[in-house]
């Protein structure tokens, strides 16, 4: 295997079962067969709760920056790419920044902004929501987070798209340009937001960054912006993709979605089974620095492999009916946001942006369908819908 981002863990037969608009069955039954399973070049995927948990939490097992940067990052982003003590310091500073109180706080602009994008929509009977709403909602509410002009959004969505490698087909090295590019275009731009605040304080986010301190010393300017692109990435395009999953499910299911607007209160704990059962962030990678027993097989140190979020959150020793959808399941002690070291900094934020978002959405727009003819089709890394054009009365 030459490197985990050319590697093929599942076979073409196993890919098109996983892309399918219910994988839940294909990845089960997959879980329960190979639970340390080999795609066709040999790629190891853990995919039971049990394996995937004890390895985010071992502290000789590496997270995604083993082999350097990724993300097209120039240099190893973080916290993402570092590990052991150096993770912990900036998750020790980054942590209060991102906690429920801070969501908390957002909540009003969250409630207002998905207003205004709903007014702009609601009267025309049909949108694709997929732009208008869910990638529209997120990306404003990071600019606005961030301090920086909302006149910037397509600009970022560029940036972020070609990043993650939303692309059309072309070969490898072209591709990997595009995305250093893009990576140094964004790069630039956020140096240039920094160097306004240096100018002039702030108390958005970046300003914030400017100002905190780890271990008695302040962040060099090369740490904010490797903080600040990994926001771009990791904030932007995950929080799209699940709002975009959780409303094409509740356009499938319009018992579900009758329930959920008769019971409003019943949202926050849907949010976590929409994560659960679509599991947007699909996979992590982690390195192996000495072998690992796991499943009766040995591991070889320096193997890079995969850790499947997505079949963890569909294992029966984990959960009760896994291939049932409830969105009163308690608990529910899913990894959607992974699990260990590197559990996701945004959960507090993601999870009020997403309840935000289906509150106010079925408030105004309690029934609708999707336009005759859409094929709907799931794609990408985060996982989400080919579009989602709907109607409504
Ligand atoms: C529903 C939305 C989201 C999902 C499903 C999600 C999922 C994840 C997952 C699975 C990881 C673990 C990656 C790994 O272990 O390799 C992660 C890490 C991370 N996420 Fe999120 N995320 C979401 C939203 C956000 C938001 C809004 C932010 C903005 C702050 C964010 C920032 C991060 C950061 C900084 C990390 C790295 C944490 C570390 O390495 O310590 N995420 N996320």
């Amino acid at each position: 295997m030459a490197s985990i981002y050319t590697s093929t863990p599942f076979s073409p037969e196993e890919i098109a079962a996983l892309q399918k608009p219910d994988p839940q069955a294909a990845y089960a039954e997959m879980m329960k067969t190979c639970p340390v399973h080999r795609g066709p070049d040999g790629t190891i995927t853990l995919m039971r709760m049990e394996d995937i948990v004890a390895v985010a939490r071992r502290p000789d097992v590496l997270g995604t920056g083993a082999h350097g940067p990724t993300m097209g990052g120039a240099r190893k982003l973080i916290p993402l790419d570092l590990d052991g003590p150096e993770h912990m310091k900036y998750r020790r500073l980054l942590d209060p920044l991102f906690s429920g109180k801070r969501a908390a706080a957002l909540e009003p602009v969250v409630r207002e902004l998905a207003n205004e994008l709903i007014d702009a929509f609601i009267d025309k009977k049909e949108a694709d929501l997929s732009p208008a709403f869910c990638q529209a909602l997120p990306s404003q509410i990071f600019l606005r987070q961030m301090g920086l002009p909302a006149k910037d959004l397509a600009m970022f969505v560029e940036f972020k798209n070609v990043i993650l490698g939303h692309l059309p087909p072309m070969p490898l090295p072209e591709r990997m340009a595009k995305i250093r590019a893009a990576s140094a275009r964004c790069y630039e731009y956020l140096g240039a937001a920094l160097d306004e605040r240096i100018a002039r304080p702030t108390d958005d986010l970046l300003g914030q960054l400017l100002v905190a301190e780890v271990d008695g010393e302040k962040l060099t300017r090369e740490q904010i912006l490797d903080i600040g692109y990994l926001m771009v990435i990791a904030g932007l395009d995950t929080v799209v993709a699940s709002l975009a999953c959780a409303i094409a499910r509740l356009a499938r299911m319009p018992e579900l979605r009758r329930r959920l607007t008769a019971n409003p209160s019943l949202w926050g704990g849907a949010v976590d089974e929409f994560l659960r059962f679509e599991s947007p962030a699909q996979r992590s990678f982690r390195t192996a620095t000495q072998d690992l027993q796991i499943g009766g097989e040995t591991i070889p140190a320096g193997t890079t492999f995969f850790i499947a979020w997505a079949s963890a959150n569909l294992d029966e020793t984990a959960f009760e009916n896994p291939l049932t959808f409830n969105p009163e399941r308690k608990p529910n002690a899913h990894v959607a946001f992974g699990s260990g070291f590197h559990r996701c900094l945004g959960v507090q934020l993601a999870r009020m942006e997403l309840r935000v978002a289906l509150e106010e959405l079925h408030k105004r727009i309690p029934d609708y369908a999707f336009k005759p003819g859409h094929e709907l089709a799931f794609i990408g890394m985060p996982r989400t819908v080919n579009g989602l054009p709907l109607q409504w009365r």
